[in-house]
């Protein structure tokens, strides 16, 4: 409610209440008003973080990415360190380091400790533990630099370097995949075998496994999460598909965890080759978000057909979220633009794609920390 006090919210020319509203907001004597007094004072200084905190990100991220290159926070991980210390183990001059030490201070990654020492703060610890989000800050580089200029970005998307890394999301004909050189294929992989650890935890928290009989992984990757599920349910059979050369590398790291006797591997394009029948749970774990709403379509249908009566998909992605709750969206929706034809889709579009080709009792699942995947349930009637 606004105070009677506050100035009288300035007439427009046209527009309705909220129109009104927006010019009022955007009113300088609005501000002027809202200094003096202490609501006010509140409502402006949150915003006026929120906005500061957005107009500054690209620094911060780069602050990150500067702590996760120099391993500063291994080092005061081992143990806590002087300014000193760190600036000859880093050999950055101690002039500039002690500002990345007061940035990263500032920003949690670096905690203060007594004597004048570094620690790990609260946020470096997650970036210490998880070599997934450390190669996930490490790529992030190429986003960077295709956002350098996001006017360009916006007007010609396929320019992006982040295309060039991920040759299947704009490419759907097989003659093209199969120009996928094998470092390409490799690199991208292994990015995606580091990152899943996330998915892989929420969705033993969140899913009741043991309930199936058979579980085909669509694309797979190298085989982390059916590796995973092999060791946590011994009676469960297991598959994986996915292209040829990733399925090549999966048959491979498979056969090196000694599960090759659990997980088949086939190697295809959904787009192209029928998946292997006969499983009663597909899973989908961030693949749907790389593809167009036409490919989601062929991969659905390709799915429902390949299931068991009675048949389960579950389908676990970042999603779109109702507008300003979500802090993962904008780095999703531009992510898929400049990586190819996918986008950040919302529960209920995803819910319609699986309708489409015949799934039913769609469902959402609860899920403890859905930052990195939502999860999504739909059956094949028997
Ligand atoms: C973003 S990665 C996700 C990999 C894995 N599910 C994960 O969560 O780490 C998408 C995967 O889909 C595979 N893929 C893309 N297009 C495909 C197609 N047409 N047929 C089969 N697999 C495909 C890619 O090779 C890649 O392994």
């Amino acid at each position: 409610m606004i105070p009677a006090s506050a100035p009288a919210p300035v007439q427009p020319p046209s527009g309705g209440l909220r129109a009104r509203m927006d010019r009022w907001m955007t009113d300088p004597a609005l501000y002027r008003w809202a200094l003096r007094n202490p609501v006010g004072r509140w409502i402006s200084a949150r915003r006026a973080k929120g906005l500061f905190e957005l107009m500054a990100g690209f620094v911060h991220s780069q602050v990150l990415l500067a702590c996760v290159r120099l391993r500063l926070l291994e080092a005061v991980l081992e143990q806590p360190r002087s300014a000193q210390e760190l600036a000859s183990l880093t050999r950055i001059n101690p002039e500039s380091l002690q500002k990345l030490l007061d940035a990263a201070l500032s920003l949690k990654l670096l905690d203060k400790r007594t004597g004048g020492l570094y620690g790990l703060g609260a946020l470096g610890a997650p970036v210490v533990a998880h070599e997934g989000l450390r190669a996930m800050i490490e790529h992030n580089a190429l986003l960077y630099a295709d956002m350098q200029d996001p006017l360009a970005l916006l007007q010609a998307p396929q320019d992006a370097s982040m295309h060039a890394y991920w040759p299947y999301a704009a490419q759907e004909n097989s003659q093209r995949q199969a120009r996928q050189s094998p470092e390409q294929v490799a690199r991208y992989s292994a990015l995606m075998a580091s990152s899943q650890r996330f998915v892989i935890e929420e969705l033993l928290a969140s899913y009741p496994f043991a309930k199936h009989r058979q579980v085909l992984d669509v694309g797979g990757g190298q085989g982390g999460w059916v590796s995973e599920l092999a060791r946590q349910q011994p009676t469960l059979e297991l598959m994986l598909f996915d292209l040829p050369p990733v399925a090549d590398l999966a048959r491979e790291k498979v056969a090196q965890a000694g599960l090759a006797h659990r997980i088949t591997v086939h190697g295809g394009s959904f787009t192209e080759n029928a998946l292997p029948l006969g499983a009663d749970l597909v899973t989908l774990l961030r693949v749907a978000h790389d593809h167009s709403d036409e490919v989601v379509r062929i991969l659905m249908r390709a799915i429902f057909e390949a299931l068991a009566p009675g048949g389960t998909l579950l389908l676990a992605e970042p999603m779109a979220q109702a507008a300003g709750t979500a802090t993962g969206d904008a780095y999703f929706h531009f992510y898929l633009l400049a990586m190819g034809e996918g986008r950040l889709r919302t529960a209920a579009q995803l819910h319609a794609l699986m309708a489409e080709a015949g799934f039913m009792g769609l469902r959402q699942i609860p899920n403890p920390m859905p930052l990195h995947a939502s999860l999504l349930t739909g059956h094949k009637p028997v």
